[in-house]
């Protein structure tokens, strides 16, 4: 890459105020550097600035076409009566019609290609033990597993919850419920017991797979026993059964009817399972994520549409080769694990790693050490990640052999220019491209995002991929002039667009398509520049982004409220210079509590309780009051404004 505006990048400070975060704020605002491919990078592509330009006039005219070519590449056993099916729009229906299993795409027909005996996964865990698996011996593993939950009763249209960690096992979990025409529904191995029996809930599993522990930055972590205690409160038909994957060692009850080892079942299991024909819209999984306002939503995605979307843009903008080792570094359990840890690569044929562990641990080099022990070609992570390894300088990444990179990529929060900058020079060497890409949970595939191929801008996500349509439009729904922020939105249908809200139609429709009827409201504020480039600025609605994990101001506040000591609370994002954004908390206590260090701790500890250690409230304020309107909610504006300094903005309408 040739940086043809060439200013040195700003060195990082570490910002230990507001006012120098939201510097990098403002900085994001006013980027300007431009970077052009370099001629390797235009002659080895895949796909060339000519055939990408094509291939956005093609998908403009028809995109119809265009999706009905990319679901061509793959296999069906019965194809579509039409390509989209949108009478009963929003709820749009992908190659009606037409049958498949992911599950087909992703292992079963590579059995009968050279991909057979060639790498599909690469798993290492915390304490550097490591296994590797062909595609033969993944779907081994895969089949004996699949009628393993056959024998347990689970069978098409179920649900199965996977709460793991980064496991060999936590793929083949998800393939084998997959392949058997359940739907699986991961929970981060980090969730407490509570957000697990929520999720169990309203999944309505049949059967929760597990491990008995895990490794995490050093320490052992215990598995089964949050199961067990997230079990004791289910509804009465859930988790009919579990099973517990050996990892790490720890002491583990097991409950005689209910819960059964791995090994034990597939010891016993045959070899080979039948792959369910589904049809292209039954559902493939569930992943539930925070919203704006109440208990987080599970999000459904299918089988067909989604295996489209995320075949073609893994394919396009990771620019696949045979010869690529590819490591995204997000958790399984999140959407970016699902679609581009484990669906993306398989259904390409590649070889993708997965680590169990802590990105520092056992010291700030294990990334890197990674890289140069597999010899990583394209490495996809998120901005806090790049952030933090920032921190310990360019040391690390020095004294280790970073040479087979040729690809980087970005996910999940806006990444600041000097964060781009960095991974871009010190660990790409400047001539790997940083592929920033947004999409979400719902959408299931990148939606906006750079080609290799591509000019790219620090700090921007660039163009929609061909095939996908988005606009900025302001309040009343008209598109915004360049330089404007404005609502992002998707203003054509795409095959891998979430199938529904589980078990709730009514907030898929309310939440998404509601504000602007016929167009996707995907809930981030962005801004168009002169040349059409997309620059994300964040959420609109009251989801924080923290570290890359969206998790709803209403959850904590909730979680806040459940104490005994508080009796209302509001939560806001405010700027941090490694997490992108962290909580914190304004808390009006009950009559007889005063605050205190220890308080403040307790409730900590309380929020980590009730929701997991992913959902950290950073600091905790004890106002005399909360801003409130006339009708009594509280506005999360103000205290922010007042937070960071700037000015409150009209406050006619509110309680004084
Ligand atoms: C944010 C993660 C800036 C955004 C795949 C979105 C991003 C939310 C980017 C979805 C990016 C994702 N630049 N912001 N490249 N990618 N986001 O569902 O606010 O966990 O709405 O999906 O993350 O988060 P989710």
């Amino acid at each position: 890459m040739q940086n043809s505006d060439d200013k040195p990048g700003v060195p990082l400070r570490s910002a230990t105020s507001n006012e120098e975060a939201q510097g990098a704020i403002d900085a994001l605002l006013h980027e300007e550097r431009v970077f052009r491919p370099l001629p390797e990078t235009l002659s080895r592509a895949n796909i060339s600035p000519h055939q990408l330009a094509e291939a956005r006039e093609q998908a403009d005219r028809d995109s119809l076409a265009y999706w009905e070519e990319a679901a061509e590449e793959l296999e069906w056993f019965a194809k579509w009566d039409s390509v989209l099916d949108d009478s009963n729009a929003p709820f749009y229906r992908w190659f009606p019609g037409a049958q498949c299993n992911i599950v087909h795409n992703a292992l079963d027909r590579h059995i009968e290609t050279a991909n057979k005996n060639k790498l599909a996964l690469i798993w290492e865990g915390e304490p550097g033990d490591s296994r590797t698996f062909t595609y033969y011996e993944l779907y081994r593993h895969v089949n004996k597993f699949a009628n393993a939950l056959r024998s347990l009763g689970i069978s098409r249209g179920d649900r199965v919850i996977v709460y793991m960690p980064p496991l060999p096992e936590t793929i083949i979990a998800m393939l084998a419920v997959a392949k058997i025409g359940a739907a699986h529904s991961l929970v981060f191995a980090g969730f407490s017991a509570k957000a697990l029996r929520d999720r169990i809930n309203d999944s309505q599993a049949k059967c929760v797979i597990t491990a008995d522990g895990f490794y995490r930055n050093g320490r052992v972590v215990h598995l089964k026993s949050t199961v067990d205690e997230a079990l004791a409160g289910v509804c009465e038909t859930c988790a009919e059964s579990m099973v517990v994957v050996h990892r790490a060692n720890v002491e583990t009850d097991m409950q005689e009817g209910r819960d059964y080892w791995y090994e034990d079942l597939v010891r016993q299991a045959r070899p080979y399972a039948e792959t369910e024909v589904m049809d292209a819209s039954d559902p493939l999984f569930l992943l539930h994520t925070s919203g704006a306002t109440g208990k987080p939503k599970g999000i459904v995605h299918g089988h067909g549409g989604y295996m489209v979307g995320v075949h073609r843009t893994f394919s396009w903008v990771f620019d696949i080769k045979p010869t690529d080792l590819f490591w995204c570094t997000a958790d399984p359990g999140w959407i970016t694990g699902h679609s581009y840890g484990v669906y993306g690569p398989l259904l390409n044929g590649a070889t993708t790693v997965l680590y169990e562990g802590h990105p520092l641990y056992p010291q700030a080099d294990r990334v890197w050490s990674t890289v140069e022990r597999y010899g990583v070609t394209i490495l996809y992570t998120v901005p806090t990640l790049i952030r933090m390894l920032m921190r310990f300088g360019d040391e690390y990444p020095r004294m280790r052999d970073l040479s087979t990179l040729r690809l980087l990529g970005s996910v999940g929060e806006p990444i600041n220019p000097e964060a781009w900058v960095w991974f871009h020079k010190v660990i790409g060497k400047g001539d790997c491209p940083l592929l920033d890409t947004w999409w979400q949970t719902e959408t299931g595939m990148f939606m906006i995002s750079p080609l290799p191929v591509s000019l790219l801008k620090p700090g921007s996500v660039t163009k929609p991929l061909p095939g996908v349509e988005v606009d900025v439009y302001d309040e009343n729904g008209h598109p915004v002039p360049p330089g404007k922020g404005g609502l992002l939105v998707v203003t054509k249908p795409w095959p891998s667009m979430m199938i529904d809200v589980y078990n709730d139609p009514e907030r898929y429709k309310e939440t998404y398509w509601s504000k602007f009827p016929g167009v996707y409201l995907a809930g981030d504020v962005a801004r168009k520049d002169e040349d059409g480039y997309i620059w994300i600025q964040g959420r609109a609605d009251d989801v924080l982004v923290i570290a890359g994990h969206r998790i709803g101001t209403a959850e904590l506040e909730s979680a806040l409220a459940s104490h005994k000591a508080v009796a209302e609370a509001a939560v806001i994002g405010i700027p941090d210079a490694i997490k992108g954004e962290v909580a914190k908390a304004f808390v009006l206590l009950n009559q007889d509590w005063e605050p205190s260090h220890q308080l403040t701790k307790e409730l900590k500890e309380h929020i980590r309780r009730e929701l997991g250690p992913v959902a950290v409230v950073k600091t905790i304020a004890y106002p005399d009051s909360l801003p409130k309107t006339r009708s009594g909610k509280i506005v999360r504006r103000i205290l922010k404004a007042q937070e960071l300094g700037q000015d409150v903005g009209d406050t006619s309408t509110l309680e004084h």
